[in-house]
This record gives C-alpha cells, structure tokens and sequence, in this order.
C-alpha cells in the first residue's frame, strides 16, 4: 500500500503503543516499562512486555514483537492496510487516498455494503407476506426467539428467480457486482438468476462487523440443505468462524466449537453466548490461530457420528497447536447440540459442559477404540500406546487419576501402569537434560534469532550490527558518524535492512522507529527486531561505541572479501596446475 511515509509518521505519533496495548491487555508498571499476560498464547505469569520509551513491544514467551501497527494486525487478524486503516479511524486521522490499490479498497467496500443491504433486504422479507414460511420455521419449528433472530439478523430469501436482483437495483447495484458478491448465479446460457432462493438466510459476519457472506437452509428436507457464498474478493470460509463477531467478547472464559449454524444459534440463545460454528468446511489452521486469539479454551461440541469424530481428532490436533486447552463435549441421546438442547434444555447441557472430556480421557478412549481389550496381547499394546500420553500429564493427580483408570482398562494394577509412567517420564527429562545441556554447551544459540531463515553467519559482527541498530533508534544523530557503514557489508542482511531503511527516514526527516517499519519488513522479522531492539544499551559513549561497533563491522566484512578472493585464488591456482598436468 502506498501511503505516503509522512502519514505513518503521524499515525504512530498519535497511537501510543502503551495506550493501543491498554485497550486488549491489562498492563502493569514495573520500571520503566509495562507488562502483562500475553494476548497472543496462552500463559499465567506475565512475560509480555511493552516498551513506551521505543514503542515496542515483546513477548518473552512466545516470542512476538513489533510496533504498535503489527500489534494491531495480529490482534484483530488484519493485513498491513487494513491495520493502518484501523488506528487511523481511531486516532480519527483520514488515510490519503492511496494509489496502488485503492481500486481493490473501493470495491471491497463496495461489496461489503451491498452485502449489508443484501442482509437488510432479507431481514426485512421475514415482515412482509413473502416470509411467512421462513417465519414459521425458524419461530414455530426452529423455536428460535426474536431476539436471536434479531440479534443474528436472520432473514428469508423468497420464492422466485431475481427478487433479490430486483431489490438490489434500487439501490444502485448492477448484476456484476451481485455476481461479484456470490449472491447470483450465472447459467450455462448466460441468464443470470438469485443464488437464494426459498431458504433462511443465516448472515455470516466478521470481527469488524460487515456481512461478508451467507448461508442459506431450505425449509424442508429438499437439498442441498445448506448453501453457502462462495468465497469472493471478502469472504474465506477458511478464515472466518460463523458468530465469531459475538463470542469474542464472551464472558464464560471459552469457545464452544460446532458444525452448525443451528447449532450456534440455538446455543447463544440458551445463553452460552461463546459458540462459533465452522462453515461447512473442516476447521483449518487460519480457524486455530483465530480462535487463540480470543481464548485459552475451547470445547469441540461436533456431531455425534463417525465424521463428527473424526473431525474433533482432526481439530484437537491444530487447536492444542496454539497453546489452547482443549476439550471434547460428548452428547448422548441426540445428535447435535441443538437437538441435545430441545430435548434436554439448557441446564442439562451447562452439565455436558462441566464434565467434557479434556482432550486426555478423549484421547485415551480413541486408543482404548483402537483395540480388543479381552485379548491379552492388545492389551500390551494397548498400554504401550497409552503410557506416553500419561507421562506428558504435568500433574501428579492427573497422572494417577488417568493411570488407574487405563489400569482398570487394561486388567493391571495401578502400580504397574504407574511404574511405566514414571519411566516413561524419567526417560524423557533426561531427554530434556541432553538437549539442555547441548544448548548450554552453545551458548552463542542464545543469540541467533527463532526463525532459520534469519540465524546469523558471523555472530561477533551480528552482535555489532545490533547494537548499532539499538544506539540510533535511542539517539538518531548517532547517525550522523554512519556516513562510512556500508548497509551491504552488513553479515546479517535483515539487519543491514533494517539500518539503511532507518537512516533513510533520518535522511528524510522522519522519525527513527522500527515501528514505523511495519509495512517493510515481515511479521517474523519484526518479531525478532523488537526483541534485539528491547535489549539494554546505554548511551553513556555512545559516539564510542559507535565506531567500536562499525570497526567490528568493517573488519569483519572485509575478513569476508579476502576469504572470497582467497578462495577465488585457489580456484584459480587449481585450474592452473589442473592444466599442466593435463596439457604438459
Ligand atoms: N453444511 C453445508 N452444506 C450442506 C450440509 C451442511 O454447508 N449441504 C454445513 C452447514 O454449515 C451446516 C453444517 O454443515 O450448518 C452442519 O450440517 P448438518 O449437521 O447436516 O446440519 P445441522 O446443523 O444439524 O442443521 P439442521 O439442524 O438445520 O438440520
Ligand atoms: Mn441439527
């Protein structure tokens, strides 16, 4: 995105990094700094730290870092623009209009607000003649109230092939951009007709709040049941979560995961206002981190039936990946959550809650499936398969409470499962111990960034350019004795980068900031910059240190120019007697 340097400058000018953390993360002073518990992973004791005096911050759990801009983009899940976008309404700043692609901006809004008409229009059918259908399903056999209809904007596309397109052109939208938005459909013969048609309308918001698609239920058992927007230029059924834009601020302390929209619906209407439901899509990785973002737990509530099992295995697997603790929700006596809690009611269901399987039980009783426990030899197998998701239990309760009950499983005594445990586990800390110890042996380990892609090859020169990264982010005039640092003879090239970008903006007059980098450099870049950034320097001797750290620099690139002609030398050299041997 084009916008112009000069915007930026003032956007972070105006966007305290502490005051925009403030607003996500209760934050404490200690020092001169800020900490709290990291939004981003899960943990109890805080290691996320703020610094307002660079307008970084760093979590020293996870390891994220940036500006105030990446804070934003990963916290509410928005791209670069749209994070600039983002904090510029809240500092009630006006971008400038941006060349590039602003052609793609105006007509994401432009389907954004025909799809909020769009929703509008059927919201508005329930009240008119042409939705009494759709007003005696989902109230009369849905039994859903009207203020989860209201709340959802539920609606009702009617009979008929172009009531929608008709709607739509009153309003000034042309046929391209409803086949743009996916709510037409265009046959092999070139007519072009409503996607919806006889069905409930199920709006499918986002966590800004724009209608970025639909789904739509037919109200009687035709297929296909569901039909949903295809994905357009703002819809991904893979990244989006249906009532996401509710349960984010949910008090109930988790997520309930389902299949359905019903389910979810009727779920928030019984008062567990954290459910979400995938749309009609395996949940992905983009869903996982999603979720992480807004909480610690989730509760997989899917169908009861053999792909509903199998697809909580698939999801526990990518949910427990994100640091989230994970459970598994098991309904006896009906299919989905929405049948369970028609039948059963809303208490019965706070109780299924309570007593869902942390993912261990359900992991442990997919194992125990797997084979005949009457056989003896299976039931070796058996343990040997279980004993390691036992001994990863951090609890010694846990450990004994699972243990026995896989004991009982299996015909043994507690003692012996425990045993095997307990070597399980000594086999595995000495394990850790090993690869500790090969790390402690490494210390220079410690410096290298997270992400390979960036390790250092020439750490004594790293170490330099880091530092002389960190004295002109606290004094830019420092820059003034750079005029000799090549950015090239930089060992490290992201943060021989990083350096020319910022005497570039010293050049120019704008701020020396590394935040202010969040358009240049990669999310994971700046994650490691902001934890070199955060790093102590002082400033006592700073022209001093300056020059050791360009002499350190210099010298060490110049090590590298003479290893290159030297190798090039012998290159050479070789050739040369390869010839003679050869042509005498
Ligand atoms: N789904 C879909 N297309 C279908 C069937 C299902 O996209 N043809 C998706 C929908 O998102 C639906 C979810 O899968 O909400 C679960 O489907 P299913 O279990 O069949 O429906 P229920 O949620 O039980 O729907 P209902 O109670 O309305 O029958
Ligand atoms: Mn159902």
């Amino acid at each position: 995105m084009a916008v112009p340097a000069q915007f930026i400058d003032e956007l972070m000018a105006r966007c305290d990094i502490a005051d925009v953390v403030a607003d996500y993360v209760p934050l404490t002073r200690k020092g001169g700094s800020l900490w709290g518990c990291c939004p981003f992973h899960s943990e109890r004791t805080p290691s996320f730290h703020v610094v307002p005096e660079r307008q970084m911050y760093k979590c020293f759990g996870c390891g994220k870092g940036g500006g105030v801009i990446n804070f934003i983009m990963e916290i509410e899940n928005l791209s670069y623009p749209d994070a600039v976008r983002f904090l510029a309404k809240r500092a009630g700043l006006q971008v400038p209009e941006e060349r590039g692609d602003g052609g793609f901006r105006k007509k994401r809004e432009r389907l954004l607000s025909l799809n909020k008409e769009a929703a509008r229009y059927f919201h508005s059918v329930l009240h008119s003649p042409a939705g009494q259908a759709g007003v005696e399903y989902l109230f009369g056999k849905r039994k859903l109230s009207k203020a989860t209809v209201t709340r959802f904007g539920l609606g009702m596309a009617p009979e008929g092939w172009d009531k929608l397109i008709t709607a739509m052109a009153a309003k000034g939208y042309e046929k391209g951009e409803l086949l743009e938005a996916g709510l037409v459909v265009r046959s092999k013969e070139g007519r072009v007709y409503d996607r919806f048609r006889n069905r409930v309308m199920f709006p499918i918001i986002d966590l800004r709040g724009d209608v970025i698609g639909f789904g739509g239920r037919v109200l009687d058992d035709s297929t296909p049941k569901y039909l949903n927007s295809p994905d357009t230029p703002v819809f991904n059924k893979g990244r989006n979560l249906f009532a996401l834009n509710i349960a984010k601020r949910t008090r109930l302390g988790r997520i309930i995961l389902t299949e359905g929209y019903m389910d979810t619906l009727s779920l928030h209407q019984a008062g567990f206002d954290c459910a979400v439901a995938s749309l009609g899509t395996a949940l992905t990785p983009d869903h996982a981190q999603l979720l992480s973002r807004y909480t610690k737990e989730v509760v997989i509530a899917y169908d009861g039936d053999g792909a509903g099992v199998s697809a909580a295995q698939r999801a526990i697997g990518l949910l427990e990946k994100t640091g989230m603790k994970v459970r598994v929700l098991r309904m006896k006596g009906a299919k989905d959550p929405d049948e369970f809690i028609g039948k059963y009611g809303p208490e019965a269901f706070a109780k299924l809650l309570d007593q869902s399987e942390n993912h261990i039980e359900y992991r442990i009783d997919q194992v125990k499936g797997k084979y005949d426990l009457t056989d003896d030899a299976q039931r070796v197998e058996f343990l040997k398969e279980a004993v390691p998701i036992l001994a990863q239990l951090p609890s010694p309760a846990e450990r004994e409470i699972y243990g026995a009950r896989c004991a009982e499983m299996a015909g043994v005594t507690a003692e012996v499962v425990a045993q095997e445990v307990k070597r399980e586990r000594s086999r595995l800390s000495w394990k850790a111990k090993k690869q500790q110890e090969r790390r402690d042996l490494t210390p220079a380990v410690q410096l290298q960034p997270k992400e390979r892609a960036l390790r250092y090859d020439n750490l004594r020169s790293a170490r330099a350019e880091e530092g002389v990264l960190r004295l002109v982010i606290l004094d830019p005039e420092l820059f003034g004795s750079t005029a000799a640092l090549d950015p090239e003879h930089f060992s490290a090239p992201l943060l021989g980068k990083v350096f020319r970008l910022l005497r570039e903006r010293w050049t120019n007059g704008l701020t020396v900031s590394l935040a202010a980098l969040a358009g240049e450099l990669e999310p994971t870049e700046m994650s490691h910059l902001s934890g070199v950034l955060t790093q102590p320097e002082s400033l006592q001797n700073g022209a001093r240190a300056m020059r050791d750290y360009i002499e350190i620099i210099e010298t060490e690139a110049e090590k590298r120019r003479l290893a290159g002609e030297s190798d090039e030398l012998l290159a050479m050299q070789k050739k040369l007697l390869e010839k003679k041997a050869y042509g005498g």
